[in-house]
């Protein structure tokens, strides 16, 4: 029998699993065994003479033969999991579209969406971790999206442990009424079920632009027994009316949309947040523009040219905390979980 990894839906063999399971462990292994080797090497070679720029930084650093390795098995086990991951559902295929469309007219929660929906050129024209297809043109992006999170968390996120660890971070807001909460972005609907666990008396919604996330996010839900929301929408052009809502939550959206798309994202959330309202977000750190040119600003190079991420670097180097306050809220605090793996922002209306 395939495994059972929390609510993941099962690999169609045991064999494809062990598949997945290696690329999980090549990833891990660079993670732990390779990556901190490689750190150490590229800064002393950069501690020989300052860089004066990440062009710099890349032309040292590329041709050394632990940096190109560490690269190389960063990809490609992104690579192979994504090979993996749809050999294995495509085996699976007319079962898993049959509980989709079953889904889609069941409850508890609902899913709603536009077969006709008009994705925007920056969400259409980017492929954000590899993933064949992006996250919106195969019907089944959500299961893929689903699986390929274990494999990329390497193990730390098999039962939903990671959005529910972040989602026990989020404050209530001062009065202590929590009556509707919002997730943005929310994939395969982890952090909104986690929403919905906490906040059990809540209203909990679901919104991702792609219509195959919320679709699955919905099927999920319903596996899981729980009452969410899912809806197809953009988090910049929010469909909730004003002060709407207690919680306003998003976990690693921000560096996959442009810098003034997230602006314009955080001006919604304030709009749809009631006065007291919270809107807390875990997403890349902050970093000023000048730290481009080092080990880290290299590594996030490389993924955001070789990994998808086609704006996790603007994210970065943006004021995005100066954003979060020209939007209008009162308080803000960037680093709300100090010590955190993820950093985790809260800011109050
Ligand atoms: C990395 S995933 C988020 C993970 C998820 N929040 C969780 O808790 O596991 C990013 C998601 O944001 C969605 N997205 C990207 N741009 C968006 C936008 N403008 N509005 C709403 N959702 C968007 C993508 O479709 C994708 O499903």
């Amino acid at each position: 029998m395939p495994e059972q990894w929390g609510t993941t839906p099962q690999a169609a063999e045991r064999e494809d699993d062990s598949y997945l399971y290696f690329a999980e462990g090549l990833r891990s292994f660079t993670q732990k065994q390779v990556a901190p080797v490689m750190t150490r090497i590229a800064e002393a070679v950069l501690a020989e003479a300052p860089p004066t720029s990440l062009d710099d930084v890349k032309r040292r650093l590329d041709p050394l033969p632990i940096v190109a390795s560490r690269n190389r098995l960063m990809r490609s086990t992104q690579e192979m999991k994504w090979v993996g991951i749809n050999e294995t559902y495509r085996k699976r295929e007319a079962e898993l579209l049959a509980a989709l469309d079953a889904a889609d007219r069941a409850g508890p929660g609902s899913v709603r969406y536009d077969p006709n929906f008009d994705y925007p050129a920056y969400f259409r024209e980017s492929r954000f971790h590899l993933q064949p297809g992006g996250y919106w043109t195969d019907p089944l992006a959500g299961f893929f999206y689903h699986y390929g999170t274990k494999v990329f968390f390497t193990g730390r996120n098999n039962d939903d442990d990671l959005q529910r660890e972040l989602v026990a971070l989020i404050p209530t807001p001062a009065d202590g009424e929590v009556r509707r909460v919002l997730d943005l972005g929310c994939s395969a609907g982890q952090s909104a079920t986690a929403l919905k666990e906490r906040f059990p008396q809540a209203e909990v919604w679901g919104i991702d632009i792609s219509a195959p996330m919320v679709r699955y996010a919905h099927y999920r839900a319903i596996t899981m027994g729980l009452e969410v929301h899912f809806a197809q929408m953009k988090a910049e052009e929010l469909e909730f009316p004003d002060a709407s809502m207690d919680i306003v939550w998003a976990f690693i959206l921000f560096h996959e949309v442009p810098v003034e798309i997230g602006q314009q994202i955080v001006r919604e959330a304030y709009r749809v947040l009631r006065p007291g309202g919270v809107f807390a977000l875990a997403d890349f750190p902050n970093r000023p523009p000048e730290q481009a040119a080092t080990v880290a600003g290299y590594v996030r190079d490389f993924d955001t040219n070789h990994n998808g991420e086609r704006f996790g670097s603007a994210f970065v180097y943006s004021d995005f905390v100066g954003a979060m306050r020209r939007a209008g809220f009162s308080s803000v605090n960037p680093d709300a979980a100090p010590g955190n793996w993820i950093p985790v922002r809260v800011c109050v209306k």
